[in-house]
């Protein structure tokens, strides 16, 4: 397994993993699964203008995915975190979020944030391993405004 930087050329890429991502897991995005899917070619490219994207690649095919969306200055907001059902537990979401932290390292970036749904003990559990804190700051989510989020913070 190995975890790639997308480039300006890998919108087709981003198109497929996060639109799987959406189909899969839509309880656990702000986004839409008929919304993404609507997106045309400068949709996606305008994502990965807007955020680095790192995929997990194993036996050639994508197992998952991770942005970093650049929503203030100082302050990334880690995104769009997916691992493929057949590739769970195995430690994909450990190398996505590593891979973020380097890159965000690398721009010197002092902290990332991000949002997660109330009761994915999933997605909590990988975030709070990797040294996120819980802030207690919360906002319904986009998709289903009857769910909270929580917002957590990791300083790099
Ligand atoms: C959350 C997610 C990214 C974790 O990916 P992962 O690579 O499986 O991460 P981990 O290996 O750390 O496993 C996390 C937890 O998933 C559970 N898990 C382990 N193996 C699993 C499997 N085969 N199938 C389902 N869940 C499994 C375990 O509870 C584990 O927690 P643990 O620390 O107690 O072992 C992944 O479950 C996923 O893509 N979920 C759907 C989308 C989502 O919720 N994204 C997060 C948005 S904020």
């Amino acid at each position: 397994m190995e975890v790639i930087r997308l480039t300006g050329d890998d919108w087709r890429t981003l198109c497929e993993v996060r639109l799987a991502a959406l189909a899969d897991a839509p309880h656990a995005y702000g986004s839409t699964l008929a919304g993404e899917a609507a997106s045309d070619e400068a949709d996606w490219r305008r994502r990965l203008d807007t955020a680095l994207w790192v995929v997990a690649v194993h036996a050639g095919g994508p197992a998952g995915l991770a942005g970093l969306y650049l929503s203030e200055p100082d302050t990334p907001m880690l995104i769009s975190v997916w691992v493929s059902p057949d590739h769970r537990g195995l430690g994909v979401g450990d190398a996505l979020v590593t891979e973020v932290f380097r890159w965000a390292k690398e721009n010197r970036w002092s902290s990332v944030v991000l949002r997660v749904a109330d009761g994915n003990d999933a997605a909590r559990g990988l975030f709070l391993r990797h040294g996120f804190a819980p802030t207690g700051r919360r906002e319904p989510l986009e998709s289903d405004p009857g769910v909270l989020t929580e917002m957590l913070v990791r300083a790099l």
